[in-house]
């Protein structure tokens, strides 16, 4: 069984990942989505929180498990016995942030080799940067997350 990890902070999951990982899980017979736990930096939305609305939000993908992970991504990757890590790229600016982790991880672990997916067009424009920044100034962002991170959001206000 080929199992893949799509790892990321999500912090908010975008239309953007869930395109991506719609596409991802029909390339492998797994696909474990790793939000990371990053200590460093205070999230948007509580970790539970975002696993759960990843969770909800791929219900109807079968072959899609939400679990956090803490530390090395490479190590994640070798727990979980996946084959593969898939990144996301929008633009060649990604690319250049994705590199060298790419050869990291594979120097870390032989087995952690990144498949990278171009990100849909319309989806080019989406970051969770960006929906952090609209949220601070109570902007739309309609057009960067699915309805169920909007009525989240509300929810807390
Ligand atoms: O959604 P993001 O924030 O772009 O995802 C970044 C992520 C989680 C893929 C990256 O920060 C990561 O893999 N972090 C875990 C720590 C790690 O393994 N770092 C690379 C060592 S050089």
């Amino acid at each position: 069984m080929k199992c893949a990890v799509f790892p990321g902070s999500f912090d908010p999951v975008t239309l953007g990942h869930l395109d991506l990982i719609e596409r991802a899980s029909k390339m492998f017979d797994k696909l474990i989505i790793g939000v990371l736990v990053n200590s460093d930096k205070k999230p948007l939305i509580p970790m539970d929180d975002r696993v759960e609305l990843l969770r909800e939000l791929t219900t109807s993908l079968k072959n899609v498990e939400v679990v956090s992970f803490e530390g090395l991504l490479a190590d994640f990757v070798r727990e979980t016995g996946a084959v593969a890590v898939v990144r996301g790229l929008r633009n060649t600016i990604d690319f250049e942030y994705e590199e060298p982790l790419a050869h990291a991880n594979r120097l870390l672990n032989e087995n952690a080799d990144t498949v990278f997916l171009m990100t849909a067009p319309e989806y080019s424009f989406v970051s969770s940067s960006a929906v952090k920044e609209l949220i601070r100034y109570k902007a739309d962002i309609s057009p960067y997350v699915p309805q169920m991170v909007i009525n989240y959001i509300e929810g807390r206000n």
